[in-house]
């Protein structure tokens, strides 16, 4: 544990931490030390940042916002840029009509369940109750989104606490069965779903993030997957339920990820790249159907139960306006499409390296699997946890990593040009050789 210090830091053994490095400032891709070394961003600050640190014009924007008004609330009153920002995302949102902030992707999280399950009662279907999901999905760190993206590594000393769902296995083509292509896999996965929503009727949605799942291992679903689960929603009468939450506004090349999936999702929510990384704000979105079923005279209590103190905060509201101005100003998504080609164009030398036993990419994102025994897919395993080991030899390198098991992601900020995403891989490759004598 750190001297002098009473800070406990997330997801973190601290008693293998001696010390922390101190960041000071952050410009462009990276940041900055108190000693003055850089590093770059290989975590986008955890996966949020767009357009690299102290972008003059997002922090001019949070400056303008701050001198007018710091914060009102969205309980009895409005504000200007929370209004608009509800519009321009429904503009961007295929289907959706109505906005409900949040203050991160937890709490989007645990909104989009509390909706979904109680759509069913303002309708009067009170037997639909039960929440399907997706094994190894991540939605965050309070209870209700545990409960719906169980990961036994992180939640199993709350399982007792946790709600039941219903959970089913996503095709990971890298750890599929033996016996079965990663097709017949797929159409496996599909068909227990379809089985158990055909037996079933109490099932009340569908919870699973979009394009990818992300903490889970970087698992990106195959091309039609996510829209067949969609169809057998549509079909069984269960809410299909959607967490953009990482995947959307661009991290798998794409703004809208269920567009680019022909899904029409019930509900969606986004946070992390919402404003741009710099504040914390996150939106639930839902179609017409379900927010006009809260509608009702005050008495038969059919609105939601939900809101936080910072609910529509204007100054992330308008930050993320100014966010999603340069987006469309800057072409974002054309450019990430064209500079995660470096992602393609390396991948055989990350694969061939001894460690290394996947290399999975999509957009902005890359997981790497390090494997002691390429054969048997063996994790790789050091004495100090392996986010340690990596993240200790990474900035060596000036790259900053932060590893999920045996997996390092890649998640560098949105607008990173060709030459530092270069410059991350190549870091990752001195580090996974710099490693190799680690490994036990
Ligand atoms: C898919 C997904 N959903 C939800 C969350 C939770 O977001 P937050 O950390 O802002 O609570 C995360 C965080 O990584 C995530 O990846």
């Amino acid at each position: 544990m750190k001297k002098n210090s009473q800070l406990w830091h997330p997801n973190t053994q601290m008693s293998e931490w001696s010390d922390f490095t101190t960041i000071v400032r952050g410009k462009g891709m990276w940041l900055i030390d108190d000693h003055g070394t850089k590093y770059l961003d290989g975590v986008a600050s955890m996966w949020c940042n767009v357009w690299g640190h102290s972008r003059k014009e997002l922090v001019n924007a949070i400056i303008k916002q701050t001198k007018k008004l710091q914060h009102s609330p969205l309980f009895n009153f409005t504000n200007e840029s929370s209004e608009i920002l509800s519009k321009k995302l429904i503009d961007i949102c295929p289907g959706m009509s109505s906005v409900f902030f949040t203050d991160n992707g937890s709490t989007a999280m645990e909104v989009s369940i509390k909706i979904a399950l109680q759509y069913w009662k303002n309708i009067g279907l009170e037997n639909k109750t039960k929440i399907a999901t997706l094994k190894n999905g991540y939605h965050g760190d309070t209870f209700g989104a545990m409960s719906v993206g169980y990961v036994p590594e992180f939640f199993s000393k709350f399982k007792s606490k946790l709600f039941q769902t219903i959970q089913f296995e996503a095709p990971n083509p890298y750890h599929s069965p033996k016996n079965l292509s990663i097709k017949e896999f797929e159409d496996k996965c599909i068909e227990n779903i379809e089985n158990r929503f055909s037996s079933d009727d109490s099932i009340a949605a569908f919870v699973m993030e979009s394009g990818a799942q992300v903490a889970g291992g970087v698992i990106i679903y195959p091309p039609n997957f996510q829209k067949r689960i969609n169809s057998l929603c549509k079909k069984h009468n269960v809410l299909f339920v959607l967490d953009e939450i990482a995947t959307g506004f661009g991290r798998l090349g794409s703004m809208i990820e269920y567009e680019k999936q022909n899904c029409k999702p019930d509900i969606v929510s986004y946070g992390k790249m919402l404003t741009g990384g710099y504040l914390t704000l996150a939106a639930t979105l839902t179609t017409k159907n379900i927010s006009n079923s809260f509608l009702g005279s005050f008495n038969e209590m059919k609105h939601l139960f939900h809101g936080h103190t910072y609910t529509g905060n204007p100054i992330s509201t308008s930050l993320a306006l100014k966010n999603l101005q340069l987006y469309e100003e800057k072409k974002l998504i054309k450019k990430i499409q064209k500079t995660s080609r470096v992602f393609i164009n390396r991948k055989k030398e990350l694969s061939n390296l001894d460690l290394v036993g996947d290399v999975r990419y999509k957009g902005m994102l890359m997981g790497i699997e390090l494997v002691s025994d390429k054969n048997k897919k063996t994790p790789i395993q050091t004495k100090k946890s392996i986010n340690n080991v990596i993240f200790e030899e990474g900035k060596k390198h000036n790259v900053f990593f932060r590893t999920l098991g045996n997996i390092i992601m890649l998640v560098p900020p949105l607008a990173i040009s060709e030459k530092e995403l270069n410059f991350l891989i190549d870091g990752t490759i001195k580090t996974i050789k710099g490693i190799s004598k680690k490994i036990i």
